[in-house]
């Protein structure tokens, strides 16, 4: 389910009332504000409303696309989330989204600490999913613990934090995870290398690893490569009109994990962990594999086996599985 018109509805609204063009001037505050700041010395990456607004019409629909492809990975296993905990929720965006893959969810908690996104993530709920959210106003470093929860989702929030709270606020995150953890982070060598660390602590306390990687041994990443995938959305004109841009999509790039409790699955299949090299007569792929990374080349010699190959894309196992 794309990002639903009733949202772009709603954020066409806020816009009538606003100056589109400083909308425009901040969102190149607002991109300073999220490449520059040292992680262990962060401020408020949105500082004010025009800031507020310009993620709104930018960084949502891209973040929306990525939740929908990172939980759309999720609900093809077989779990059934009756409440969802989303933390760093900002406007709803991970909230608004699981509650069209996972219709069953009779829950909803959302913490922030930015009150302005909570009226927007409560009233954008409501409207889309005629549900009342429990949206709570907490610094997520200071909550001593959070309640148990089916599905606890950090949503490009967690890379917000200094290691050292990122590292604790997952712990109690973990502790309060009944079946699955989602971690989205930015596509950036940057938000791996945090991501990297996180997964070996989610390992260390006893997790299995669902989604992307095939395997819980060490991540066989070289430190000067990151694991990350891509979507692409459509781009509205609004969006153009803030971003300054020309094309009417853009591509996401994003990195992922999906952490559960329970068992272990049992086929790990190899993931093509980078864009297929496609050249003339055969298709190379990048895979991440219970054995390290490997290549394994499909050629137009081997018609059936080139065919199948021909459709699988960045991020998806080998046998063409999400
Ligand atoms: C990049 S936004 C992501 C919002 C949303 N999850 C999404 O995917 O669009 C990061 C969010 O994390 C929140 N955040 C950052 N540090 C936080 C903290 N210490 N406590 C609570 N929320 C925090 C910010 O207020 C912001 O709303």
């Amino acid at each position: 389910m794309p990002l639903p018109n009733s949202f772009l509805k709603k954020l066409e609204e806020s816009f009538e009332t606003t100056n589109k063009l400083t909308v425009k001037n901040e969102r190149f505050y607002l991109t300073q504000n999220y490449t520059d700041q040292e992680r262990a010395n962060l401020k408020r990456r949105i500082q004010n409303t025009h800031q507020r607004l310009s993620y709104l019409a930018t960084r949502v629909p891209a973040t929306y696309a990525v939740c929908e492809d990172v939980l759309g990975r999720l609900a093809q296993y077989d779990f059934e989330f009756s409440s969802l905990l989303d933390l760093g929720a900002g406007p709803g965006t991970a909230s608004i989204c699981a509650k069209y893959i996972f219709p069953e969810l009779e829950k909803i908690a959302l913490i922030d600490q930015d009150k302005d996104f909570k009226i927007f993530a409560e009233s954008f709920l409501k409207v889309a999913h005629h549900t009342q959210p429990l949206y709570e106003l907490h610094d997520l470093t200071k909550v001593a613990k959070f309640p148990p929860t089916d599905l606890v989702v950090f949503s490009y929030s967690l890379n917000e934090l200094s290691e050292k709270d990122a590292s604790s606020t997952l712990h109690k995150a973990w502790l309060a995870t009944k079946k699955a953890l989602v971690i989205i982070e930015p596509g950036t060598p940057n938000a791996f290398k945090g991501l990297k660390k996180l997964r070996q602590e989610l390992i260390n306390y006893g997790a299995h690893i669902l989604t992307p990687c095939p395997h819980e041994n060490a991540c066989p990443l070289s430190d000067n490569d990151w694991c990350h995938f891509s979507v692409r959305l459509e781009r509205t004109s609004l969006h153009k009109y803030i971003k300054d841009a020309t094309l009417s999509y853009e591509d996401e790039k994003f990195s992922y994990l999906i952490a559960v409790k329970g068992p272990q699955k049992t086929i790990s299949l190899p993931r093509i962990i980078k864009k297929p090299r496609k050249r003339p007569g055969h298709v190379i792929f990048d895979l991440c594999t219970e054995n390290g990374l490997q290549q394994e080349t499909f050629s137009k010699k081997d018609k059936a086996l080139y065919k199948d190959a021909q459709k699988l894309k960045w991020g998806d196992c080998l046998t063409g599985e999400k």
